[in-house]
């Protein structure tokens, strides 16, 4: 992923929800928001970042981490092309997934393990899947990664691609 023209928008921290852009091979992923709208009494916000283009899609390697940072320099993140379509995949495949690199728990930072397509946190041994939504294999930590996906330009699927955060 050359390309690092991040137009903004959303990256759901925590509660939030985050959408990013992966289009065609020639496409860019593109991080941008997801306006999810927040149920009545909902204690959780959505911010709206600008879209910001990351890379292109069809570039990525398959199950190795791409870094970016998003919606900030200091909030940094991973694409990674998992091989075949996942939940809440984006892309042509559906099969791109990005994250939070910052572990739920404290906030240390977490390694992508390519074997085992987890994120490992150092800190406190928690575990993440990367191939079903960042949800937590074990450890300490109450949420799942921090999604930062998920909608396409381009997918040639009718459907609106979403990724929520949890
Ligand atoms: S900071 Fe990651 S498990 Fe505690």
């Amino acid at each position: 992923m050359e390309e690092h023209k991040l137009s903004r928008r959303i990256f759901l921290k925590s509660t939030g929800g985050a959408a990013a852009v992966v289009g065609t091979a020639g496409a860019a992923l593109v991080l941008g928001a997801a306006q999810a709208a927040s149920p009545a009494g909902s204690t959780s916000t959505n911010l709206n970042y600008p879209k910001r283009s990351v890379g292109k899609a069809g570039g990525m390697p398959v199950n190795q981490a791409v870094s970016f940072s998003y919606p900030d320099p200091s909030s940094p993140c991973v694409a990674i092309r998992m091989g075949s379509a996942v939940p809440g995949g984006i892309g042509p495949n559906g099969d791109i997934v990005a994250y939070s690199t910052l572990c739920t728990h404290m906030g240390c930072p977490v390694q992508y393990e390519g074997g085992t397509k987890v994120f490992k946190c150092g800190c406190h041994y928690s575990m993440f899947d990367a191939e079903n939504g960042g949800q937590m294999v074990c450890g300490r930590p109450p949420k799942t990664c921090r999604a930062c996906c998920s909608s396409t330009t381009r997918r040639p699927t009718p459907s609106a691609p979403s990724a929520s955060t949890g």
